[in-house]
């Protein structure tokens, strides 16, 4: 069966789906985006990345100038292609209840352009069973049409680097479209691990977790030793240093953004809510910013004072604030305080913040969000509530 292009990225302007397109695109393959977001596509179409992704923006203009991608929000270019690649975002709404529907409908809304031939390749974090129920609209449909689930293990940040250095888990449930998806992701790299549809549900939902519990574990710790007037950071030093089983003990921060704690929750959904270590994981993560504001109120009237946070991405370097813990912890202060002042000079989409130099000038106190590189080396003369130490102070309380 003959295409006119190679891949449409479904959810393509977005984190996951624009990194894996204009990668892709870079191997040469015909790539195209498809985004209801008009804002995305057009912004995509002039050369600008919609958001910040080191590496991205040079290679979105040079797939542009050689003409091997481009992005659209009109569903019919989903028929010229012969694979299609559904990266849509899959939250849990606000009572942390994942939607298994999500993927499926927006595949049972999008048969009219699919075509006999294609293959159609799953790459959100989904609901287990999802891939079940894709096939199954699919069979439904009567359309020949391959099925694969190939789920996106790359970190924001590293997403250009980690789409050809990482590993890629692929799964069908036949020979052939297990082919398909090899010859698809060996565009990517030769390391391929091929498992079953359901093997890879779990080890994407695993991978996530087991970070989000990792996370859980080291600020527990932190909550411990503070409690009991002890600098976790010299503690973990005294770990970790030259002592290998050891070594990947992470420091204390928030563990947030859009997939962690989403994921996490997505697991215990699936275990009939019965999933003790994600529940803990949860409570303490989330809890972090309560636990950090009553620490801070042992020493401080926040009633009299100005509080500034400095950084509200959920994460180091990144303009993301989905789900940030910064505006978690800016809720809680706003109780407290007598005025909180909020700064991320990386973040473009909140007309709240102010300047950092205006916050520092102007807060009595201020509370590190988020642990921007630049963070560690600004001049602040007034306290600075540090968990991360990227200031080198200590984390004490
Ligand atoms: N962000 C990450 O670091 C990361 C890493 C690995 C996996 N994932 C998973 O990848 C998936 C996507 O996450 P994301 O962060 O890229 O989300 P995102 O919100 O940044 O991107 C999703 C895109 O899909 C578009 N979209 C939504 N519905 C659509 C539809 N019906 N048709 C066409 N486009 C549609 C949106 O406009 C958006 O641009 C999620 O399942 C997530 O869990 C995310």
């Amino acid at each position: 069966m003959g295409f006119k292009s190679d891949v449409v990225v479904v959810g393509g302007c977005g984190h996951v789906g624009l990194p894996l397109a204009i990668v892709l695109a870079s191997k040469s393959l015909q790539v195209c985006a498809f985004d209801l977001n008009n804002t995305a596509v057009t912004s995509v179409n002039s050369g600008k990345m919609p958001f910040d992704e080191p590496g991205a923006s040079e290679l979105l203009k040079q797939v542009l100038i050689s003409k091997k991608f481009s992005a659209s929000s009109d569903k019919k270019v989903i028929s010229s292609a012969e694979h299609v690649i559904f990266v849509i975002g899959t939250p849990v709404d606000e009572h942390l209840n994942p939607d298994p529907d999500a993927v499926p409908n927006v595949v049972r809304d999008l048969l009219d352009v699919l075509v006999d031939g294609q293959h159609l390749v799953l790459r959100s974090t989904v609901y287990p069973g999802v891939t079940r129920l894709v096939e199954r609209v699919i069979s439904d449909s009567g359309k020949r049409v391959d099925v694969s689930f190939c789920p996106e293990r790359i970190a924001e940040g590293k997403a250009i680097e980690e789409l050809t250095s990482l590993p890629q888990i692929i799964s069908a449930r036949t020979t052939g479209a297990l082919t398909r998806a090899k010859d698809l992701f060996g565009n990517l790299t030769d390391n391929l691990i091929s498992v079953s549809p359901e093997e890879a549900e779990l080890a994407k939902l695993f991978t996530n977790t087991w970070r989000y519990i990792k996370f859980a574990a080291a600020n527990q710790l932190y909550t411990i030793a503070n409690d009991f007037g002890v600098d976790f950071e010299r503690v973990r030093n005294a770990i970790t240093k030259d002592y290998p089983r050891a070594a990947d003990m992470p420091g204390a921060g928030f563990a947030a953004g859009p997939c962690l704690f989403k994921d996490t929750m997505q697991l215990a959904a699936f275990n009939n809510n019965n999933f003790t270590l994600g529940h803990s994981s949860m409570m303490i993560n989330e809890g972090l910013p309560l636990y950090l504001v009553s620490r801070i109120e042992k020493n401080y009237d926040l009633s009299k004072m100005t509080v500034g946070v400095l950084g509200m991405a959920f994460k180091a370097e990144s303009d993301d604030i989905r789900s940030s813990l910064s505006y978690k912890l800016k809720r809680i202060l706003k109780f407290k305080a007598n005025l909180v002042l909020c700064a991320d000079s990386l973040v473009n989409d909140d007309d709240s913040l102010v300047s950092e130099d205006e916050l520092i000038e102007r807060s009595d106190l201020i509370v590190i969000g988020a642990p921007h590189y630049r963070y560690s080396i600004v001049s602040i003369k007034t306290p600075v509530i540090d968990i991360w130490n990227i200031r080198k102070q200590g984390v004490l309380i």
